[in-house]
């Protein structure tokens, strides 16, 4: 049901704040290349929610969403290039199966103008079509712009652990979940009458 909605919505128009017009749409195969140039232009100490090394084998596996049920991944394109990607993660069981993660990464060039907040709110439309009751994202203290745009979006704080994280050179980070809860076809009809 998730990829089917998903499928349905894109490729869907989009509207910058500097009036740039982008579209959203799932990751495709073909966009092995492209993707590949993208994660390369972000600087890999704002990658590292990405685990293993970045190489154009892993693109490909990533582009081929073969699991779209775990995860699943929207990018925002202008100009034929890639800007921004938002990524839906998803367990299928286990405690934590309601509960979606959100991950979202930038360009360097197109910052500022809205890429991550339309990039998730996307995913926020999504998620209820996967049988998820709540979105949770996870930072080091340190990612302030991350975590201010997912607040203006409505996410808030559900935890905050002081120096609970270690960067590559061993320093101690703050450890901050954000979560959500979202509103569901039920709920939305009970609220309207
Ligand atoms: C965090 C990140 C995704 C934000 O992307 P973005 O597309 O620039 O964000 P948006 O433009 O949608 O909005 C973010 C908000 O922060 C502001 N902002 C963006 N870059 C900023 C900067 N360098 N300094 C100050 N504010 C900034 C935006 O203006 C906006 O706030 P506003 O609406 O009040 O003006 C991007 O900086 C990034 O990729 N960072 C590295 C990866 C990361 O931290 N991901 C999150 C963990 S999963």
């Amino acid at each position: 049901m998730c990829l089917e909605f998903a499928v349905a919505r894109y490729p869907t128009p989009v509207r910058l704040r500097d009036g740039k017009i982008c579209t959203v749409r799932l990751l495709e195969s073909e966009d092995a290349d492209r993707f590949y140039e993208f994660l390369k232009a972000v600087p890999e100490e704002e990658r590292l929610f990405i685990k293993p090394r970045l190489t154009l084998r892993l693109i490909r596996r990533w582009c081929r969403q073969s699991k779209p049920d775990e995860n699943l991944t929207l990018v925002m394109v202008h100009n034929d290039r890639i800007i921004g990607e938002a990524t839906l993660h998803q367990r299928t069981g286990g405690w934590k199966r309601h509960i979606g993660k959100v991950t979202v990464l930038t360009h360097p060039h197109y910052r500022g103008i809205d890429v991550a907040k339309l990039l998730v709110k996307e995913l926020l439309a999504i998620a209820p079509h996967c049988g998820l009751e709540r979105l949770e994202a996870e930072f080091n203290g340190e990612r302030q712009v991350a975590i201010r745009a997912l607040f203006q979006l409505g996410f808030e704080e559900l935890a905050r652990i002081p120096g609970y994280l270690r960067d590559m050179r061993f320093r101690p980070h703050d450890y901050v979940l954000l979560g959500i809860h979202l509103v569901t076809d039920e709920e939305y009809a009970v609220a309207v009458g």
